[in-house]
């Protein structure tokens, strides 16, 4: 009996893993959720799947929590906490704890490309390198931006204040965080994904005028598109009440979008779902609208 463990359960990401690993007739007792926060996971517990608290940052929690696991499906750490010895703790205890496969979330990088997102992009490289190191089966997924959270770089109010971002054209291939853990867990109950890397574009392309045209469509409206500089983005989210250090995080992946390092599609993210992912409308109008 194989047993997976899906870290990061509380979360959107890791708790819809599980759920999409359920609907696939994965049987209950082979997953375990893992998370700080035992107490918020009981809907899950409910359903049969196990429960295992501990902390990325704990590592004889980790060591308990993977015992007898055969899979790891590792939800990436948030940013501006220590990602790299976080990764670093969960794929050294599994592999103490005899683990046999590490599945990663990275993020999309373009091919050649040199740029760096701070919090994101040395801590993915790092984690890629010690996962491919350790000698576990590893699978390395490459995420483009998270359509249902794009909102997050213009405004929460597109319709009343337009989009302003120091971006014009420039394409991304979102995908959902369900479409995008429906894809781990249909790598997580099926062979043959050991040692591979998938990128995980979504069917569409889509640059931030686009999703002000979309977004007047679907409301019969005009809505403003505006480029504006760096500075002017930053200062806009601070009057909006952002950390410093969040807006400047938040223009590092408006300016990744506009060089077109999320625009790659390689097709896997269909090919694991038997289907195309949504439009950006459907999302719009699913989440949004
Ligand atoms: N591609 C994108 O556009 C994009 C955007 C945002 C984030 N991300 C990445 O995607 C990840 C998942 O996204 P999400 O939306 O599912 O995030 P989320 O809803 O904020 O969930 C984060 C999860 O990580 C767990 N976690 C955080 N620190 C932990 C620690 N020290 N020990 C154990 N568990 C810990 C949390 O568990 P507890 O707090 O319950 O312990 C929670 O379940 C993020 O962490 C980030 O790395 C990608």
């Amino acid at each position: 009996m194989t047993k997976i463990l899906v870290t990061g359960a509380t979360g959107a990401i890791g708790k819809s893993t599980i759920e999409h690993l359920l609907k696939k007739g994965v049987p209950s007792n082979q997953i375990i959720g893992f998370s700080r926060k035992k107490e918020s996971l009981k809907d899950l517990a409910a359903k049969g799947v196990e429960i295992r608290e501990g902390d990325y940052s704990d590592y004889n929690s980790l060591l308990h929590a993977f015992e007898g696991v055969d899979k790891v499906m590792l939800t990436s750490a948030v940013a501006f906490t220590d990602r790299f010895t976080q990764h670093y703790n969960i794929i050294t205890a599994a592999r103490q704890m005899g683990v046999k496969h590490i599945v990663y979330m990275s993020i999309m990088r373009k091919e050649g490309s040199g740029r760096i997102i701070s919090e994101v992009t040395d801590s993915d490289r790092f984690t890629e390198q010690v996962l491919k190191s350790s000698g576990l089966d590893y699978t390395v997924l490459y995420h483009p931006p998270f359509a249902d959270l794009l909102s997050f770089y213009y405004d929460s109010n597109p319709i009343e204040n337009g989009i302003k971002v120091p971006a014009n054209e420039g394409k991304m291939a979102p995908a959902t965080r369900d479409e995008l853990a429906e894809a781990h867990a249909e790598i997580l109950s099926t062979p043959g994904h050991e040692n591979k890397t998938y990128s995980l574009g979504g069917s569409y392309h889509i640059s931030f005028s686009e999703i002000a045209k979309v977004l007047s469509e679907i409301k019969g409206q005009p809505v403003s598109f505006t480029t504006i500089t760096a500075e002017e983005y930053i200062d806009g989210m601070i009057e909006k009440g952002v950390a410093r250090h969040v807006a400047e995080f938040l223009t590092s992946w408006v300016m990744a979008i506009e060089g077109g390092e999320f625009e790659h599609q390689a097709g896997d993210l269909e090919r694991l779902l038997g289907r195309k992912t949504k439009s950006f409308r459907d999302v719009l109008e699913t989440f949004f609208v």
